[in-house]
Order: structure tokens, then C-alpha cells, then sequence
């Protein structure tokens, strides 16, 4: 299975071998779109199909606090449901003066998501989640003082140490250089469901 979902750069990569994981245990769940683990381990898509195929999740099931990750285009795609307190601790971030590009300035996510929350709404994050520096998973870690006494909840990248928000953006000290990718993606008119649908053509994965 791990030779059939290769990172970005066609480099072995242990991040991306426990993403397989996790996501194999999440999809059933969340996923209602084009691509399932099964296709993926039966199926060879071409880069073309790969590229141009999209995700449909449903986000009903996603309890607030709570993060699913899903496979798009062979990457590890992730919606978090974020609750008012963590939506909270954003803003704290950028009045610790925590962060390396708090007003997001470079576009590492679609201009309807250059805000604080790097999201069309507040509560859902839609974002990849790999580590700008050298590929890896970072880990979810949503709760405060879970990975240094400071900590306010974020994402944890536990091969050299990089830490981002819980938008994804990158904290200062970090090896990572970038805030992490936001593709793009729409809403269901019901807003159950959210579609991501291409990768934001200026972001860089790592
Ligand atoms: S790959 Fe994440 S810190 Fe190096």
C-alpha cells in the first residue's frame, strides 16, 4: 500500500507511511467521494487523474474538537471541526507574537482563506497536512500544554520539531518555513459536505 501513495517528491518518507494508517482508519467514516483506500490499493490512477480528482467528506459525523483525515490526490488531506475555544486560541497566537506568518501574507492558502482561520468558515478547517519543511505528518495535538507548557494546540511534527497553530500556521523556531496548504475546496448548499477540489496553484506542499 505505501508504494502506491508516494509523497510529493518521490522520496521514501515515514511521515506519509503513517498517514496511510490513519487515514485507512478515518475514510469509512467521513469519506463519500471519489476516492476510498480500497480504489487506491486496487487501483494505479494516472498523475492526470490523480491530480484533477476530488474529495467529497461528510462532515456530520465530525464532532467538534475532532479531526479526520482523508486521501485527495495522494496526499493527507484533513478537516478539522474546531470548537469556539480553539477558534480562541488563534488570536492568542498572534498576540503572543507565537507565529512566523500570522496574517498569512504568503499564499499558502486561496485568497478566500487568507484570514486568521484559514478557512471559508471559522469552525472547519480544510488544509494538508504536510510540514513545509521536509514532508512529514505532523501530528494533531489540540490540546493546550499537550506538547510544551505553552502550547496553546496545533499541529506537531515530531521529525524535527516544527509546530504550527491550529490553522496550520507555522510558530517561530520552527524548521518548517511555511504555514501549511490550504487547497481549494466548497460547501455543499446544505453545508454538510465539503468538496476539496484542487490544490491552490501558489501554495507549496514542502
Ligand atoms: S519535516 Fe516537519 S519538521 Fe522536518
Amino acid at each position: 500500500m505505501a508504494d502506491t501513495l508516494k509523497n510529493p517528491k518521490d522520496t521514501p518518507n515515514p511521515g506519509r507511511r503513517r498517514f496511510l494508517t490513519a487515514a485507512t482508519t478515518v475514510v469509512g467514516a467521513a469519506v463519500a467521494g471519489t476516492m476510498a483506500v480500497a480504489m487506491i490499493e486496487s487501483l494505479e490512477p494516472t498523475a492526470a487523474e490523480a491530480a484533477s480528482a476530488s474529495t467529497s467528506v461528510n462532515l456530520e459525523p465530525i464532532e467538534p474538537g475532532m479531526q479526520v483525515t482523508v486521501p485527495w490526490q495522494k496526499k493527507p488531506a484533513i478537516v478539522v471541526n474546531r470548537t469556539p475555544a480553539m477558534l480562541a486560541t488563534l488570536a492568542e497566537a498572534e498576540q503572543k507574537n507565537l507565529l512566523k506568518d500570522p496574517q498569512c501574507d504568503v499564499p499558502q492558502q486561496p485568497p478566500y482563506c487568507r484570514n486568521r482561520f484559514r478557512a471559508r468558515k471559522p469552525e472547519w478547517l480544510v488544509m494538508v497536512r504536510i510540514c513545509t519543511h521536509l514532508c512529514c505528518i505532523p501530528h494533531y495535538r489540540p490540546k493546550r500544554a499537550s506538547v510544551a507548557p505553552w502550547w496553546l494546540g496545533g499541529f506537531y511534527c515530531p521529525c524535527h520539531g516544527s509546530m504550527y497553530d491550529l490553522s496550520g500556521r507555522v510558530i517561530k523556531g520552527s524548521p518548517a518555513p511555511h504555514n501549511m496548504a490550504v487547497p481549494e475546496y466548497v460547501f455543499s448548499p446544505d453545508g454538510k459536505a465539503v468538496t476539496i477540489t484542487t490544490m491552490y496553484k501558489k501554495a507549496h506542499l514542502c
